[in-house]
């Protein structure tokens, strides 16, 4: 089967789950559009149980957000493309800030027909002074994605993304490393990824607690075999496919909104460890050469 035929929207629940755990952050729309969900998830999590794991994720989710703006705030580029977005709202937020801007907010179909029902119900774009756009994309698909692109202006272009890369095996990384070089290649500007994801150790996955609904989403995507081996192996595989990475995102835990939260629930050895916590991703700015 070729890579854009696969169908990937087994994947798509996943980001209805997000979309819920962002609720409890102040990432813009997160509460509004969560509030407007309904049905079961597909992580099986515990909202009547907000212990420490829940706000660690929480929060891990909204750094991984914010850690995107920091290096598109860097980047300064007008031109942006967000892929795989889920029901962020990320898009739009910075065509309500900024007239300049001309964002194109992608997913897979079923999603962005979801996702303009809660702007509608929001009326969440009524007062856009940029150029928002809303398009189904599945991003493994060349011909989709260009004449996407084709939708921009002159100029360089920011592509970002965060939560599809461990749903890729290695050939559809390449795929989409392929397209996005040619795009950026042509163009100019970067690729800002938030999924530089890290295989965590068996002793790493057996102290963090897992739903059984996450643990079977997990190992039908297998997301642990996706992820990459080190980030010397992460860097080794972009730079294979003609990418340098200009700059990593550093996160201001101090600053998430999840932080006072997770400080109320923190379990003893937790606040004795002076370790810091291992890191498990990283966001990188990449640069076509
Ligand atoms: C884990 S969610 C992440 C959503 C969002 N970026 C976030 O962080 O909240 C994964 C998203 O990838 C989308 N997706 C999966 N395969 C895709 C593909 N080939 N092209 C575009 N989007 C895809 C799914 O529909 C889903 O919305």
């Amino acid at each position: 089967m070729s890579q854009e035929q696969k169908d990937f929207t087994s994947v798509s629940p996943s980001a209805r789950s997000l979309l819920l755990m962002k609720g409890y952050t102040d990432i813009p729309f997160a509460r509004e559009t969560a509030a407007l969900m309904q049905g079961p998830e597909v992580f099986g999590l515990n909202f009547d149980n907000k212990d420490f794991w829940f706000w660690i994720r929480v929060m891990h989710f909204e750094a991984r957000y914010w850690s995107i703006d920091q290096l598109l705030k860097q980047a300064s580029i007008k031109n942006i493309l967000e892929l795989s977005s889920g029901y962020s709202l990320r898009c739009l937020d910075l065509c309500l800030k900024d007239p300049a801007v001309h964002c194109i907010d992608t997913d897979l179909s079923g999603v962005v027909a979801a996702k303009r029902t809660l702007i509608a119900q929001l009326e969440a774009d009524k007062n856009v002074k940029g150029k928002f756009e809303l398009l189904p994309l599945n991003a493994l698909n060349e011909q989709e994605f260009e004449g996407i692109v084709d939708h921009f202006g002159k100029g360089e272009l920011s592509i970002v993304n965060e939560g599809l890369l461990m749903y890729l095996d290695i050939e559809e990384k390449k795929r989409l490393c392929r397209i996005i070089h040619a795009v950026l290649k042509q163009r100019g500007g970067y690729w800002i990824t938030a999924d530089v994801y890290i295989r965590r150790s068996a002793e790493m996955q057996a102290s963090i607690p897992q739903s059984k609904g996450e643990t079977t989403f997990f190992e039908q995507h297998n997301i642990e075999g996706n992820k990459f081996e080190s980030y010397l192996a992460a860097g080794g595989f972009f730079e294979d496919q003609g990418f340098e990475v200009v700059h990593e995102a550093v996160i201001n835990y101090q600053a998430l909104s999840a932080m006072p939260h997770l400080l109320k629930v923190l379990p003893e050895h937790v606040k004795n460890n002076q370790e810091p916590p291992p890191k498990v991703q990283a966001t990188w700015m990449l640069r076509a050469v």
